[in-house]
């Protein structure tokens, strides 16, 4: 098989490693979710496929800016089990709260925007790979019916890419089903590029992880192309992630917060290439701050951060300061999206681009210092843990102050975090609530939890949202707090040979 190839796994331990007791539990799960698919179809699923989760240790709200990222993929995953049958696309999902959804086999159909639910991300998928064959030049597939069941172990909301988990799983499922062989990285690209359809303008990076993460390394990924390059992180390094316990849905509040975000970038590069003299109509095409870069440097002694401070002011701008700045109408330069979060900051406080490209230009610099640090050869294990948590802690102030994508429960887990002796902490994703990563020694995790778990989850503050989360878990808060090693993306398992429903 090639390096770049969908992996075509034979065995549970070829995904989730070779513990015993984990791997008993996920082949009770897999049990579990054909027993389920035989009731509900009535014909044994053809594949089950999984991608997973993931967590992103350094350079957030960077990716749509064209700047590469820093994370690694989690073992918590999204798994589909798949068959042909039927005349539509039929979804079930393994939790009971979510009904059963069907959809036409119109590859053209809208995804209902308005209505989120977790089938429109299938939908983007569906909708992905038909698309993707056709650009490429490839037969469209036969359209025949579909009959997942889907059983998700992201939690959701909670920043460490749930939705990214099930599009790429079912990217995976449609491909699977129809036999049609893609690499890693076309799945990586046309997964990102389909999740649009739900109205969220996310970059690439959740994507790509989860399709092309692997055990043991986090992962340098980088766009336009999406590639990725492994990042060994340093011996006696350990991560561990602590939910915030307040969900925050990227989908949902996209108009606000994280479309918002995309606006005021996309703004601030075509302002910054202005204001650096580049011509007005090549400026309005500079869409990425990545492309401005070294124009805006070059203004500022080869520091692109004080070049924004130099050439844009701090506070709101407005529509019409805007458009006499750029010299034309924003409806030129800005898709339906980004003028819907126009019109939103025209009655708030306007789009902040010198916070947000401030942010944007100091965030991407410490992606490689990051990866720098973890292969540096000559730097003790000490060394390399305390530079890489003042980098974590740098990001989290860039977040908080200049990015505004944090809140105050994170900013008090952080600060738990922080107090337990944690070597860096930061909230990991789009932000808004969801998980803290915290860089800790691995000698250090047990107590570092314990700690954590005292200062946040037993607060008053949140003891009520903690005490449903034990209830809901046999009084663990083991899926709200855990350490986390860098697992393996996105593959297919041959049900021929995993050994389940017998
Ligand atoms: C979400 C998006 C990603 C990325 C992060 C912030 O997870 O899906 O593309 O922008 O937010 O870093």
């Amino acid at each position: 098989m090639q390096k770049d190839s969908i992996p075509l796994a034979n065995r549970l331990e070829e995904v989730y490693g070779t513990d015993p007791s984990y791997l008993g539990e996920q082949h009770a799960r897999y049990t579990a979710l054909h027993s389920r698919f035989v009731d509900l179809y009535g014909c044994q699923p053809e594949f089950i496929v999984r991608s997973p989760g993931r967590v992103n240790l350094i350079g957030e709200h960077i990716d749509y800016m064209g700047y590469g990222v820093l994370p690694m993929a989690i073992k918590q995953d999204t798994v589909i089990a798949v068959a042909r049958g039927g005349d539509k696309l039929r979804l079930n999902n393994m939790a009971s709260a979510h009904a059963e959804q069907d959809f036409s086999l119109d590859p053209a159909q809208e995804v209902d925007r308005d209505n989120h639910s977790w089938g429109n991300y299938v939908v983007c998928a569906y909708k992905g790979v038909h698309e993707h064959l056709a650009r490429a030049g490839q037969p469209a597939p036969p359209l025949f019916g579909l009959q997942l069941l889907v059983e998700g172990r992201v939690p959701q909301g909670s920043g460490l890419s749930s939705s990214a988990a099930l599009v790429c799983a079912a990217s995976l499922a449609v491909l699977a089903v129809h036999g049609i062989a893609v690499s890693k990285h076309e799945v990586a690209q046309f997964a990102a590029e389909c999740e649009k359809y739900v109205g969220t303008q996310s970059g690439g990076m959740d994507q790509a992880i989860s399709i092309m993460g692997q055990a043991g390394v986090a992962k340098l990924i980088s766009f336009n192309p999406v590639r990725a390059e492994d990042v060994r992180l340093p011996d006696g390094a350990m991560f561990v992630i602590a939910n915030s316990l307040t969900v925050s849905k990227k989908a949902v509040s996209a108009d606000f917060q994280y479309n918002m975000r995309v606006t005021e970038c996309r703004l601030a590069a075509v302002a910054l290439a202005l204001a650096c003299g580049v011509s007005p109509v090549e400026a309005g095409q500079r869409k990425l701050l990545a492309e401005v870069e070294e124009v805006v440097a070059a203004a500022a002694g080869g520091d692109a951060a004080a070049g924004v401070d130099k050439l844009l002011h701090d506070g709101g701008y407005f529509k019409a300061e805007l458009e006499e700045l750029l010299g034309v109408p924003l409806e030129q330069l800005l898709n339906e999206h980004q003028l819907r979060c126009v019109a939103l900051a025209e009655k708030s406080t306007g789009l902040w681009l010198q916070k947000r490209a401030r942010h944007v230009f100091r965030e991407a610099a410490r992606v490689p210092q990051f990866r720098a640090i973890c292969h540096a050869p000559d730097l003790g294990t000490e060394a390399k843990l305390a530079s890489l948590g003042a980098l974590m802690d740098a990001s989290q102030a860039s977040c908080r102050d200049d990015f505004v994508c944090s809140s105050t429960n994170l900013d008090r887990l952080v600060a738990a975090c922080k107090a337990a002796g944690a070597l860096g902490s930061r909230l990991t994703g789009a932000g808004w609530g969801g998980c803290t990563v915290s860089l800790v020694r691995e000698a250090d995790a047990c107590s570092f939890v314990a700690a954590v778990t005292h200062a946040y989850y037993d607060d008053p503050e949140q003891c009520e949202a903690a005490a449903g989360e034990r209830e809901a878990h046999g009084g663990s808060l083991d899926h709200v707090i855990f350490t986390s090693r860098p697992s393996s993306g996105g593959a297919i398992l041959d049900i021929a040979t995993l050994g389940l429903g017998a």
